[in-house]
């Protein structure tokens, strides 16, 4: 779709200052959890009210293996748990230890034994490397807080060929929320520029949701 930026040109990283100080520490708050549990779920939330659109579209198949970076409660883990079936597999990855939690609940509610729930890290990932067969990144992409360091770490660890898929959150002035434009720190053509630069490709958009959009990267 777009031009590819060599990975050359991003040069060296070398320790990689935060872009956005604290975006995460509302989760880690006294009564964070319950509270930003209720705001992930809601119906309201546009990528809540049109899931099983948005899982759907991904285009998964039997057997693949799937990171959920940013699982949070788990909205999205368990109707892709599904979709691979047993002879595939998800991590959860998620950097808040109570919204791990929230996903193993789901994933003994659900009887589902295809999920592995995993403690990631503000930098890396936490799986080894070439292991992922499709990365699911919702809403999660403006709560980096190193997102160069961290797009790096997903890189190696999705295997070559391999699918990123990214939706976020708009932000187009005059057009998003003053709350939103302020919480969200890039709009859609800087984040395809920094994902560009961890050496990801650009394959297509799919145009399904109004306040977010939704990009299909892949690992060369
Ligand atoms: C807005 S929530 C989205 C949760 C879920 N993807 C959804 O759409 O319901 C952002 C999530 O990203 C997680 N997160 C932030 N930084 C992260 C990192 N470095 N690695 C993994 N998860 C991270 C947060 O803890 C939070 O669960």
């Amino acid at each position: 779709m777009a031009e590819e930026i060599p990975r050359a040109v991003a040069g060296p990283v070398v320790e990689e200052g935060s872009v956005r100080k604290g975006i995460n520490a509302p989760y880690f708050a006294p009564g964070g959890y319950e509270k930003f549990a209720r705001v992930l779920e809601a119906e309201s939330r546009e990528v809540a009210a049109h899931r099983d659109q948005i899982v759907e579209a991904i285009g998964l198949r039997q057997g693949m293996v799937v990171a959920d970076i940013g699982a949070g409660t788990g909205l999205f883990t368990t109707e892709i748990a599904r979709r691979v079936g047993n002879q595939g597999a998800v991590f959860a990855v998620d950097i808040v230890p109570a919204f791990l939690d929230r996903v193993r609940e789901r994933v003994e509610a659900e009887e589902l034994s295809n999920v592995t729930v995993v403690l990631g890290g503000e930098r890396a990932t936490g799986l080894k490397d070439a292991s992922v067969d499709l990365a699911f990144m919702c809403n999660t992409y403006h709560h980096l807080e190193y997102p160069r360091t961290y797009m790096d770490s997903l890189f190696r660890t999705l295997r070559p060929g391999a699918t990123l898929v990214l939706i976020d959150l708009e932000r187009i002035e005059g057009k998003t929320s003053d709350a939103m434009f302020q919480h969200v720190r890039a709009d859609k053509q800087t984040v395809i520029v920094e994902v560009r630069r961890a050496g990801f490709v650009l394959e297509s958009e799919t145009d399904l949701l109004e306040e977010n959009y939704y990009l299909r990267f892949v690992r060369p």
